[in-house]
């Protein structure tokens, strides 16, 4: 495993520890039966599958609770859900059984998928938080994509490049920041340190390019239904989150829908 994913994984293993019952996952109310997908979800999951999902195959991609995968496994898909946290994973499968559904969970680096994933997947699945944990965008595409059978759809959705940029300099290649301090949205916990990195959106496009997947769609969200816990974005009158820089709201999630 990379050298950076090593130092993620373990203050991956201490959020998982504290996640799932807090202001971002609400386990309570997924049991008594809420989809976990946010409105630009539903968008993505009905331009890639045409939203129905009995007898789909899915993988959850760096599935962290696996909420998304129980989403669709209630939908009657068979799911595997994948992250490199045993912690995640152990939290995942007993959210499942509350849920009454099954779920295969894998634990690996997303980077180093067991080859019986390879080609199996209408969808492959990966949202909202998932780009910048990952060192190499181009490995993560080819491993990604490479479970999907052709014709499967990848749905990717998350923070756009540009939000919360601090260094105010065109993005034209990866960037890469250590963090002494792990970050957390979901709860006040300070981990031991994460390596983050940035990946422009002309390089997860190119990358997708280079997997041998054909973009389908690719779009920028300056508004968002749920305010993801993100600090910075604000509620406004018609009930969307956005970040405003003089005035003008920034773009702060993408989509990428793609098919190999
Ligand atoms: C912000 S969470 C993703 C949230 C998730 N999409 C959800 O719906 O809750 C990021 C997840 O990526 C996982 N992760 C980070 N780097 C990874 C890697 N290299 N391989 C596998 N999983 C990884 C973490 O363990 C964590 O569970």
């Amino acid at each position: 495993m990379h050298e950076d994913h090593v130092v993620n994984r373990a203050s991956w293993d201490e959020l998982a520890a504290a996640h799932g019952q807090d202001v971002y996952y609400d386990s309570e109310s997924l049991v008594a039966g809420r989809s976990s997908l946010i409105e630009e979800e539903e968008a993505a999951l009905e331009l890639a599958v045409g939203g129905k999902m009995a007898g789909r195959h899915v993988l959850h991609v760096q599935c962290h609770l696996g909420c998304d995968a129980i989403t669709f496994a209630r939908g009657g898909a068979q799911v595997t859900g994948v992250d490199f946290s045993t912690v995640a994973l152990g939290k995942a499968k007993a959210l499942a059984e509350r849920c009454g559904v099954d779920v295969e969970w894998v634990c690996a680096d997303v980077l180093e998928l067991p080859k019986r994933l390879d080609g199996r997947f209408d969808l492959a699945w990966a949202t909202m938080g998932v780009l910048c944990w990952i060192s190499d965008v181009r490995a993560w595409m080819r491993s990604v994509g490479g479970t999907l059978r052709p014709g499967g759809s990848l749905v990717l959705i998350d923070g756009h490049p540009v939000d919360g940029d601090v260094d105010d300099r065109p993005l034209q290649a990866s960037t890469r920041r250590t963090y002494e301090s792990g970050w957390d949205y979901a709860t006040p916990l300070r981990t031991g340190p994460q390596v983050q990195f940035t990946h422009s959106l002309s390089e997860v496009v190119s990358a997708a390019l280079a997997a041998g997947l054909r973009v389908v769609e690719l779009k920028e969200h300056r508004a968002v239904s749920d305010g993801l816990c993100v600090a910075g974005w604000t509620q406004e009158a018609d009930g969307r989150f956005r970040s405003r820089v003089d005035g003008e709201a920034q773009p702060v999630l993408f989509t990428l829908v793609a098919r190999r």
